[in-house]
């Protein structure tokens, strides 16, 4: 069975209009680009500072509050000067390393919360909507690295100030669409339909307090240390606040922007990832040797064990290329470009289409079906293809989360696969991907969680 075979809207433009094509999002006209190749030109011709899209909307919320910028709604030298901080501090494997047994501790809470929830169903082994389950597990994995704190999101009665916050973050992802990139409902309309904006407002409130709440709480711990003459120690969050080598609005900003771009993102390859599972148990058994011979039945998998199962990392790759969360990117050009033999002026909007480019066939054999091996490199010289299926972005404006968001997922795959059998349930019609700014399941997932013992 294919595992992806709906189209979305930029497929089926690719296919009426070709590789390479203008539209409209409302006022904006965008030039997309659905060739792997193309997309390579695009790429490698970036300046220092690549511009994404039209940050306006989030600007003038910022500016509005007195807030300040992240890394997603920055521009310019003020988005490489907090770049270069935050990339040398999370964009490497062995800095993110060191948070595997953090990680481990939320993986526990993951699969105790299977079995709970497993347990209330009649037959004692369906978990209804696998996404509302990965979307806590990664809420509090992302906030454990981000704010050095758990959040009680995989308790059963989840406190009150995480309830809030993720209420505002549906409510963004709800406006996402109309609101985010805001050319899409132009100033002078907002009068006469005030209602996104206002959302749009509400739901980065909401966010913001969320995160100036944990921030600040850490700083006074900070701060009680240090008068107590006692060592500070700590991750992400005490280095910035203690070399402040960010402003305090910086560090809230970027604790806001990370949060936001880190939770539906994994939950969502999660989700598929369980699914593809569910639906493909040949390569599931597969997986599962292969994290059993390395691990054995009990063993708690640590980052240093995820290069020697090629096949957890090859699920993961496989997945965000069959469903990537974020189908398309967005580049602003900051010259006159050639690309595919027409002339791109400086300024044009660009979509870079990749859910196209990584359903191609000629970058990916049998493209439709899920093959975790294609990904697994047969020696050293052996490269899967690049540029046809890059889910978090390229160069130095890529993903500055790809790490964590990975060490999240690696650590809580093994040990599902490790510990379950995991099967659709009859509940489950099949899932299409709808897009909804990220690419979502367009239904519930319930899958089966039985025990491998
Ligand atoms: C499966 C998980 C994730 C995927 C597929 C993903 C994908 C992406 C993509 C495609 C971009 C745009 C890259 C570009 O323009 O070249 C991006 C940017 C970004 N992501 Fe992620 N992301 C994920 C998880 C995370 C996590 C966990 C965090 C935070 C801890 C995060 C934080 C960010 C930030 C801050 C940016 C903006 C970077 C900048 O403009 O400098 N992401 N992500």
């Amino acid at each position: 069975m294919a595992a992806a075979s709906a189209l979305c809207k930029k497929q089926q433009h690719s296919q009426k209009y070709g590789r390479i094509f203008k539209s409209r999002f409302g006022p904006q006209l965008v030039v997309s680009i659905a060739d792997r190749d193309m997309v390579a030109e695009v790429l490698r011709a970036e300046g220092v500072a690549p511009q994404r899209a039209n940050m306006a909307s989030w600007k003038e919320y910022r500016d509005a509050r007195g807030r300040a910028t992240g890394l997603i709604s920055a521009e310019g030298e003020e988005w490489l000067k907090m770049r270069s901080v935050l990339r040398q501090l999370i964009m490497r494997p062995r800095d993110i390393a060191v948070f595997s047994d953090d990680i481990n501790g939320v993986v526990t809470d993951l699969v105790a919360r299977v079995r709970a929830l497993r347990s209330k169903q009649p037959d004692g082994l369906t978990v209804l909507n696998v996404n509302d389950l990965f979307f806590k597990y990664a809420m509090e994995g992302v906030a454990l690295m981000l704010y050095e704190r758990r959040l009680g999101c995989l308790e059963e009665q989840i406190p009150q100030p995480s309830l809030e916050y993720i209420a505002a973050l549906h409510l963004m992802f709800s406006s996402f669409k109309t609101s985010m990139y805001a050319g899409a409902i132009p100033k002078w309309l907002r009068p006469l339909i005030p209602k996104p904006w206002k959302e749009f407002c509400h739901s980065w409130d909401g966010l913001f307090k969320f995160s100036q709440i944990h921030v600040d709480r850490k700083l006074s711990e900070i701060q009680a240390q240090v008068a107590a003459g006692q060592e500070v120690k700590g991750g992400l969050l005490t280095y910035l606040l203690v070399t402040k080598e960010l402003t305090l609005e910086e560090i809230y900003a970027n604790m806001t922007e990370m949060l936001l771009a880190g939770v539906d993102t994994t939950s969502f390859t999660l989700s598929w990832s369980t699914y593809l599972l569910a639906l493909h148990p040949q390569v599931q058994q597969q997986i599962y040797e292969e994290v059993v011979s390395t691990l054995g039945h009990d063993k708690i998998p640590v980052s240093e064990d995820i290069p020697k199962m090629p096949l957890i990392r090859g699920l993961v790759k496989e997945t965000l290329r069959l469903f990537p969360v974020l189908p398309g990117n967005g580049r602003i050009t900051q010259k006159n470009l050639i690309v595919g033999g027409y002339l791109i002026p400086a300024g044009t909007q660009l979509a870079l289409c990749h859910y196209t480019t990584s359903l191609d066939e000629s970058g990916f054999p049998s493209a439709t079906q899920f093959l975790p091996e294609r990904w697994v490199r047969k020696d050293a010289t052996d490269r899967v293809d690049n540029f046809g299926s890059i889910p978090f972005g390229y160069g130095i404006r890529s993903c500055v989360g790809r790490r964590i968001a990975e060490l999240e997922m690696h650590l809580a795959l093994t040990q599902l696969i490790q510990k379950f059998r995991i099967q659709v349930s009859p509940l489950t019609q099949e899932v299409r991907a709808i897009t909804h700014g990220l690419l979502t399941p367009g239904a519930p997932i319930n899958v089966l969680f039985v025990d491998r013992k």
